[in-house]
């Protein structure tokens, strides 16, 4: 598996703890920023990251701001990404296995450390389910292709 993992300004320390996190479980990445000194704005980092996941460069994405707000709707504008906002384990484990999410977010003014990366590690090793729910991801698909 192949992440992208970026932040904006709000999200640089949580950033850094997940990409500590990706190297502990052994798992490829590259960081795309913030390298940032000021105040960034969020599009400029999820919307370059979403299209790489879904052009398929990457398998998955991780985005952190302050919130996970701003970068998960930037991201869910991208065709063909399934972006979820998430900051409880419960969650994570669900979006996975219903809604094949190919990108994560979090905000690193709302959890702390340690629950993001457990967050995250559930996230990574999570199976979709498919089944039933594949049919509803499909519905979505349509949808988009339609757009
Ligand atoms: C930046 O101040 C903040 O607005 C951003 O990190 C994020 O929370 C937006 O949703």
């Amino acid at each position: 598996m192949k992440v992208a993992l970026a932040s904006d300004h709000g999200g640089t320390n949580l950033r850094k703890e997940i990409a500590d996190l990706l190297n502990e479980l052994n798992i490829e990445f590259e960081d795309f920023g913030c390298d940032c000194g000021g105040s960034v704005d969020y599009p400029d980092y999820a919307l370059p990251v979403a299209q790489k996941v879904a052009g398929g460069e990457f398998d998955r994405g991780i985005l952190i701001c302050g919130t996970g707000i701003g970068m998960s709707i930037a991201a869910n504008k991208v065709k063909g990404i399934r972006c979820a906002l998430v900051h409880d384990t419960f969650s994570a484990k669900a979006t996975r296995g219903h809604n094949d999410s190919n990108m994560l977010t979090m905000g690193e003014r709302v959890i702390g450390a340690g629950l993001a990366r457990e967050i995250a590690t559930i996230w990574l090793q999570g199976e979709f389910e498919g089944g039933r729910h594949e049919n509803r991801i499909n519905k979505m698909s349509e949808y988009e292709l339609k757009q």
